[in-house]
């Protein structure tokens, strides 16, 4: 009989872009790559944010590059990840939510949204995933998506076509890239408390719409998704592509 060798969790070694990587979920799959040993650049377009990011984690003995970079440009993301080294781990964290009736929705709303939620997450994985082929890296993609990426939502007519096409774009990525070894997941949050969410929290009843809906009867904290990412960023899903990971307490269990 063969004694099973244990996978490591380890990112020792491996080189992370993180992109909204300078507050909420971004910051926190940072901070969780970094404690796993990665090397980590985290990106996004305010300077101050990211230097805040940086020393909070400095402060604590993890490294952070800071990379100031607006992802809905795509020559400029071409243009850093150009002067970066290939990365070995993506995690596309930067997203937006504009929450409306549907039959509100404004054109302006819908292409913010999808300008970054869809269009520059396509873009930035395009570029570093070329640069992980060149440099024969089998990699691992995450895009942080959504429950809503699974189910609908109230007044999230917008962002869930945006996470449902991530969730798309996710397994066309998987069957193209599989034979370099490059894995692609998404990772799908329910609510967690993050400045994109307090202004929807801050209601009552909402709060209480979606505390009914989490069966584990709490919100999420960026914490929850820190075992999440490390675990799919690593050997350990070694044979995990073109799936969804749900961290949603069970809300789309029903
Ligand atoms: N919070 C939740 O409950 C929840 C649940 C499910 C899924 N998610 C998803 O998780 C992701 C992160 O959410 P969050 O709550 O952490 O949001 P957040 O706190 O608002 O942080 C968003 C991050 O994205 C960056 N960003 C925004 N636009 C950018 C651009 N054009 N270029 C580069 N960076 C940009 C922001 O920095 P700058 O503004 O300085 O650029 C910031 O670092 C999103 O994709 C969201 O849809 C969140």
């Amino acid at each position: 009989m063969t004694f099973p060798q244990m996978p490591s969790f380890s990112l020792h070694g491996k080189r992370a872009l993180v992109t909204g990587g300078s507050r909420g979920l971004g910051f926190a799959c940072a901070v969780a790559l970094a404690h796993a040993g990665a090397q980590v650049w985290i990106a996004a377009r305010d300077r101050q944010t990211l230097e805040a990011a940086t020393t909070l984690a400095a402060e604590r003995d993890l490294r952070l590059h800071p990379v100031v970079l607006d992802i809905t440009d795509v020559a400029q993301v071409e243009a850093v990840t150009d002067a970066l080294p290939a990365f070995d781990i993506l995690v596309n964290s930067a997203g937006l939510a504009r929450h409306e009736p549907f039959l509100a929705v404004s054109e302006a709303n819908f292409d913010a949204v999808m300008a970054i939620n869809l269009r520059a997450t396509f873009f930035v994985s395009q570029r570093v995933a070329a640069r992980m082929r060149e440099a024969c890296i089998a990699g691992s993609i995450i895009h942080i998506s959504s429950q809503m990426g699974h189910v609908g939502g109230p007044k999230r007519s917008v962002y869930c076509a945006s996470k449902f096409a991530l969730e798309g774009l996710t397994k066309a990525m998987a069957l193209e890239l599989g034979e370099d070894g490059i894995r692609v997941n998404t990772l799908c949050p329910t609510f967690i408390e993050t400045a994109l969410t307090a202004s929807s929290l801050a209601d009552p009843d909402f709060r209480r719409y979606v505390l009914e809906n989490i069966k584990l009867g709490r919100t999420g904290t960026v914490e929850d998704v820190m075992g999440p990412v490390v675990f799919l960023a690593s050997g350990a899903a070694g044979m995990i592509t073109g799936s969804a990971l749900m961290v949603d307490g069970g809300w789309t269990a029903s």
